[in-house]
């Protein structure tokens, strides 16, 4: 992605659809069913990079449940648009999470496909129990039957960036959730 001036940079934020504070006052109330959820025992939870590096920050310092911290990286291979259901970790966790209860941290569900292969790949891994967050939740693209047990906000078909979202490697620092403009 290439930029010319600022302005053409700034031109490709269209409106923001989410603000900071709503974001703040969504991770306040899922943290606080996070730690009902778990009551006291400790978490694992796993951030699936890069995308959700800024929820994870933000989601980590609101629960009070004892938790840990792993990352993990994962792309998925399709066949043109229809998964060879191999998910491939470039960078794996460092825990054994048969002792975890673990919670996967995303951004973003849009096909279902990533997390979908990812929470397989963890489940034969016989954690303790395993629950995704998600911060957004694209419902009117899935391509396979995925469901998180918690999403924050639901969003239409937009294409959006900021609080750790991209286009292009850029504007994840944004720190509220904008849609693209592709005309811009
Ligand atoms: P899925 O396997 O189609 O659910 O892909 C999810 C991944 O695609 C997310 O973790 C994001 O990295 C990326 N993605 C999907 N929708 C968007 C979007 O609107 N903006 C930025 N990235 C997105
Ligand atoms: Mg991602």
């Amino acid at each position: 992605m290439e930029f010319h001036s600022i302005e053409e940079f700034n031109s490709k934020i269209k409106r923001v659809i989410i603000s900071k504070e709503e974001i703040e006052t969504a991770i306040q109330n899922a943290a606080k069913q996070i730690d009902a959820m778990y009551d006291g025992h400790p978490i694992l939870l796993v951030s699936i990079l890069k995308g959700a590096f800024v929820f994870m920050a933000d989601l980590s310092r609101a629960v009070t449940v004892p938790c840990e911290i792993g990352f993990m990286c994962a792309k998925s291979y399709y066949n043109g648009t229809v998964s060879c259901g191999a998910v491939k970790i470039t960078m794996d966790l460092e825990q054994d999470i048969s002792r975890y209860h673990v919670v996967i941290v995303e951004d973003i569900i849009d096909t279902g496909r990533t997390l979908n292969d990812v929470v397989n790949l963890l489940k034969a891994r016989n954690p303790l129990s395993l629950k995704v967050v998600t911060l957004l939740d694209k419902p009117a693209r899935r391509k396979v039957d995925f469901e998180a047990d918690l999403a924050l906000f639901t969003i239409p078909d937009y294409f959006v960036i900021g609080y750790g979202l991209d286009c292009g490697e850029y504007f994840r620092n944004l720190p509220y959730i904008a849609e693209y403009d592709e005309q811009g």
